[in-house]
């Protein structure tokens, strides 16, 4: 595969990667100036989650056609036992992008850690995400780093075996360097014996994909559009919303399905002071959403210091979540 390869691995971040700014509406507005500056508009995938943003995409994991989070849940329910056993019990769990932290207690239990290390953007959605948990591991000790997970952190287990937990497929929103280049990362952050927990969404039909992406209650259009909403809000925009069709296509060639929104009729609006000009069709790139097959899983694993141990999907190999230990010293980029 063309990624496994030592160019790709240098600097970490993309063009759309959810390389998660510190929070700083400063970066936020250079960001998307910078975007929609350029011949084919983009917007980088992590300004979805300002709090409208992070409870549209709670209720797209409830969809129908969002089989991503009802399948990967079923996995690490159903096998929670055998990935324990590969990560590793007792060791201190750093979960990157936490966000609801829904699923991290099927595997807490599993293994029985005594320390769970949530790292995210989101400070405020963090605490209370950590509410139910609490409740339901008492004897936990919660050490959240509100931070992002692109850069390199500064986790309090130093020197202890821990194990890396990357559910959702959160890696598919960045492109194959980006992703290498983040693997490689977590592979410092945690150390030499670490293990990681990862949930990568598989390759498949076109039309399973793009329903996913694009659900009959609208939910995920509204997700898309919500980026707009947010510029309109925090950036003095005016951008005509109504005006903005949700359109989600499979991107078959890169093994990606990309979010867009498309301008209806040719139109012009103003950003933080500048102005823009649309044609009609024109659209904003919002988001990649990168599918892997197992084997090309594999391949990204050992791309990034990490060598496979386990790997489980569903009846329909609809979504992975597989198991890696760390390989010897991570190389320097
Ligand atoms: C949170 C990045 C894994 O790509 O499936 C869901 C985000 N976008 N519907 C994904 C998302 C549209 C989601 N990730």
């Amino acid at each position: 595969m063309a990624y496994v390869t030592v160019e790709a691995t240098r600097g970490l971040g993309t063009e759309l990667g959810p390389e998660l700014g510190t929070d700083s509406s400063g970066e936020f507005c250079r960001t998307v100036l910078e975007g929609l500056s350029q011949s084919r508009k983009i917007l980088a995938a992590r300004f979805f989650y300002d709090d409208a943003g992070s409870a549209l995409f709670e209720q797209i994991t409830t969809l129908p056609e969002y089989y991503p989070t009802r399948i990967e849940t079923a996995l690490l329910t159903r096998h929670a036992e055998e990935i324990a056993a590969l990560a590793g019990p007792g060791r201190p769990l750093v979960e990157f992008g936490a966000g609801s932290a829904t699923k991290t207690p099927l595997l807490l239990r599993a293994t029985g850690a005594k320390r769970y290390i949530p790292v995210d953007i989101s400070g405020d959605f963090l605490e209370e995400a950590m509410v139910p948990l609490r409740a339901l591991l008492p004897h936990l000790k919660i050490e959240p780093i509100a931070g992002d997970f692109t850069q390199p952190l500064a986790l309090p287990v130093l020197g202890e075996a821990c194990s890396g937990f990357f559910p959702g497929s959160t890696i598919g929103n960045f492109d194959h360097r980006g992703a290498v280049d983040l693997l490689r990362a977590f592979r410092r952050m945690l150390g030499d014996d670490a293990t990681l927990v990862i949930g990568v969404d598989t390759r498949k039909d076109r039309a399973t994909l793009e329903a996913a992406y694009d659900d009959a209650a609208g939910v995920t259009a509204a997700f898309n559009r919500n980026i707009l909403v947010r510029i309109n809000r925090e950036l003095g925009g005016t951008i005509p919303i109504e005006d903005f069709d949700h359109r989600a296509v499979w991107n078959e060639v890169l093994g990606r399905v990309e979010m867009h929104l498309v301008a209806r009729r040719s139109l012009t609006f103003r950003v933080a002071g500048r102005s823009f000009a649309m044609q009609a069709g024109e659209t904003i790139h919002t988001e990649n959403s990168h599918k892997y097959t197992p084997e090309e899983v594999r391949l990204l694993a050992r791309a990034a210091g990490w060598e496979p141990l386990g790997f489980w999907t569903d009846d329909a190999a609809m979504f992975g979540v597989h198991v890696w230990t760390a390989t010897g010293a991570a190389m320097q980029p």
